[in-house]
Order: structure tokens, then C-alpha cells, then sequence
């Protein structure tokens, strides 16, 4: 990317079809598993999410709200398949927006990984010793009756009446999240959910035409960019997210991850956010990676199709993100834990890359006092850490 001023490319605003944000840091989607069984936001999304728009990021993306009950993870994932839910998510919208940041919704059916355990709880499928609690496992839907892990519920084959009828839940919901006041739509391709189980060849064992050749396997995901398109405003820009790489031996490859990135594309996609595995086990978040581990994914992606992409995964240093944009491998870069350790993480970038250093971007009751604190701390350190 080449830049104009003496503004780093990670604080250049992104123009996308009617679409700007302030800038390219995006706030990656992240469950909180705060709502209660009827999947509404309550004050925990408001004030979690309102936060991290103060924090200073472009894009502010919610949890991953179900597009119909059976496809929540947990019973305390969002949903946004009924009007109250719309309703609960109005006001976290507008508290997103009023702190300048762009509100954007992530689609979700999680397949053969719904019906879980709470992280804290085990993050392992349902099971009757979890009634305890009241949580009761539902029936699970998949391309193919094939557990996600040894252990895990067994899902019941999707029917191709049903996989119409769960094409058309994603176009609702799109309307919905419009309704809602969203500005982006994000759609969780990835990480062992349902889409990312009709793509990979180790989940999706079908001899029907959702499944078998590469084509078959390829027919879903494409399907649901075109039902989700049709129902979003053409002005704002829809994100899909792809688990690049299966990482298993005879899974999904990059190359798979390109020629439907291409194919996405062609239905309205504007941006593909590369992010990796997680089809069994749980994948970006496994220990032992290093910085920015699948930025070559969204690199491969942008280069070989043209196409604007994100990149996630361990970015937490300024400098390591700005680069990513500058050298042109992502238009965005999202952070996930790094903001919830930090949730001012794109004001302290600022400050890091001198692009604000008199904290004229904080919000003027914090921002008045930090110029001012400036000079009593050791050193006239500006961040003050
Ligand atoms: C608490 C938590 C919840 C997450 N929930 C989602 C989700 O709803 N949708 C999704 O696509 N990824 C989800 N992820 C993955 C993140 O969006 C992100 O891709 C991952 O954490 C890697 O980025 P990071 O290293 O900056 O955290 C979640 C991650 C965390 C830590």
C-alpha cells in the first residue's frame, strides 16, 4: 500500500462499496457466552462491546449471533434468528457506533460443534451429566454423521430439503442484522462449524451433490455468500471467514481456500478473512504459534485473487501490524485476546507508531488528562506502561 502522508497505513480509513472505517484495526469476533437461553444481548455485550469501540479500533465485530437455536454452540451464545433478539442488539449497535467505530455481525451455525460445554465448563459436546445445570444436549446437523471428535455427539446427515431451509435462515438473518443497524456481516466459514464441515473432505463424506467431488463440497459455502448478499444492503460489505488450511492429512488446502475465495467472489464477497483449522480440534488458539502465523494465508489469498482480505491470529505487536497492511499482505488486521488484555489496544498503536502522540484520538475525558499526565511520569513516558 503506498502511503500518501506521514499516516501509517494501519490508521488509513478502509472505503469499501458505501463503507469507511476509521481505520484498518478490526476487533475479531469473540463469544462471550454471557447471554441467557433466549439468545438476547443484555448489558454484558453492550458494555464488553461499547469498550472496545472506545478502544479505538475500525471495526467492531459481536460474537458470532446463531442463525437458528440448534446451531448455537452453548445456551448462552447470541441468536438472531427471532425479532426480540434483533431488538436486544439494536442498542449494542448503536452503542458500537456512537463511539465511531463500525458495528459488524458475525453469521453462525455451528453443525456438529453445537450443543458444547461453556469453555469453563469443559468446551467438550453436551452431555447428560450436563442437565445438572440445565443444559440439556440438543441434536447436532452436519453434511455427514461424523463426530467432530471421539466423544463428541454424533450429528444427523442434513436432508437437501434441509439444507435449503438453513441456506434461507442465513438470508433472514442477514436482513436481520440490516435491521439491527449492523454495517459489516461477517459469515463463520471456518474453525469446525457448519459451513467449514460441507468444505473439507474429512467431514463431508456425501454422495449427493453437496458432497463427494470437490464441487459438491463446494456448493453450501457459495450458496449461502449469494442467499446472504441478497438480503444485505449492497452499499456494505460482507466478510467471510475461511479456516485456510485443515491441517490434517487429505483435509482442506490452501489452494481449496483459493479457488473458492475466487468463487465467493463471484457472489458479492468482499473480503475473506484468513484465518486456519479448528475442524476437530480447536485450532487458532492451540499454544506453540508465533506472531501473525496466518498472515501468509490472507498474503496467498489477496495475491492470487484480488480480492481485499483480513488477517488474525497472535497480532499483538503495532509495528508487526502496520507492516502487514503497508507491504500490502491484509487490508485489516483484527485482534482477538490482545483486546481483551488490552482493550485500548488501537489508541496505544497510535500512540506507538507516533501517528498520535497528544492522544487527540482518545476520547477528550481521558484523552485531556493522558496529554497532560505526560510530563509527570518518569521519563515524559507517553503510554505511561
Ligand atoms: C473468547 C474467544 C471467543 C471467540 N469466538 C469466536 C467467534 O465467535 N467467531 C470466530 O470466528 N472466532 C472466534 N474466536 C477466534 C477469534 O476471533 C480469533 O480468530 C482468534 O482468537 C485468534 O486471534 P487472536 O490471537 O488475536 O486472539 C474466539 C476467540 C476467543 C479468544
Amino acid at each position: 500500500m503506498i502511503r500518501t502522508d506521514s499516516t501509517p497505513c494501519l490508521f488509513t480509513p478502509f472505503e469499501l462499496r458505501d463503507f469507511r472505517s476509521r481505520n484498518r484495526i478490526v476487533i475479531s469476533p469473540m463469544q462471550q457466552y454471557m447471554a441467557q437461553a433466549d439468545g438476547r444481548a443484555n448489558q454484558w455485550h453492550l458494555v464488553h462491546l461499547a469498550k472496545l469501540a472506545v478502544g479505538g479500533a475500525g471495526i467492531v465485530f459481536t460474537e458470532a449471533p446463531a442463525i437458528e437455536a440448534r446451531g448455537r454452540a452453548t445456551y448462552s451464545d447470541l441468536g438472531i434468528w427471532d425479532a426480540a433478539q434483533v431488538e436486544a442488539l439494536k442498542p449494542v449497535v448503536e452503542a458500537i457506533a456512537r463511539q465511531g467505530a463500525a458495528p459488524g455481525a458475525q453469521l453462525f451455525h455451528g453443525g456438529r460443534k453445537a450443543s458444547v460445554q461453556r469453555p469453563w465448563e469443559g468446551y467438550q459436546s453436551l452431555s447428560t451429566a450436563d442437565e445438572v445445570r440445565g443444559d440439556v444436549p440438543w441434536p447436532t446437523v452436519a453434511p455427514s454423521a461424523i463426530p467432530a471428535s471421539p466423544g463428541w455427539q454424533r450429528p444427523e446427515p442434513l436432508s437437501r430439503d434441509e439444507i435449503a431451509r438453513i441456506v434461507d435462515r442465513y438470508g433472514r438473518a442477514a436482513r436481520a442484522a440490516a435491521q439491527a443497524g449492523f454495517r459489516a456481516l461477517n459469515i463463520h466459514a471456518a474453525h469446525g462449524y457448519l459451513i467449514h464441515t460441507f468444505l473439507s473432505p474429512l467431514s463431508n463424506v456425501r454422495d449427493d451433490d453437496y458432497g463427494g467431488s470437490f464441487e459438491g463440497r463446494m456448493r453450501f459455502a457459495p450458496e449461502v455468500a449469494e442467499a446472504v448478499r441478497a438480503e444485505w444492503p449492497s452499499g456494505l460489505p460482507v466478510f467471510y471467514r475461511l479456516s485456510c488450511i485443515d491441517d490434517l492429512p487429505g483435509g482442506w488446502s490452501l489452494d481449496d481456500t483459493v479457488a473458492l475465495a475466487r468463487e465467493l467472489g463471484r457472489r458479492g464477497i468482499d473480503v475473506i478473512d484468513c484465518s486456519s483449522r479448528g475442524l476437530a480440534e480447536r485450532g487458532t488458539l492451540t499454544p506453540g504459534r508465533a506472531q501473525g502465523f496466518q498472515v501468509p494465508f490472507a498474503e496467498t489469498v489477496r495475491r492470487e485473487t484480488g480480492l481485499r482480505t483480513m488477517a488474525v491470529g497472535l497480532i499483538t505487536d503495532p509495528t508487526f501490524a502496520d507492516s502487514v497492511v503497508t507491504e500490502g499482505r491484509a487490508d485489516l488486521v483484527a485482534i482477538g485476546r490482545e483486546a481483551l488484555f488490552n482493550p485500548h489496544w488501537p489508541l496505544h498503536a497510535a500512540l506507538a507508531l507516533g501517528h498520535d502522540p497528544d492522544f487527540r484520538t482518545w476520547p477528550p475525558s481521558y484523552g485531556w488528562w493522558l496529554k497532560r499526565r505526560v510530563g509527570a511520569l518518569p521519563g515524559g513516558r507517553a503510554a505511561g506502561r
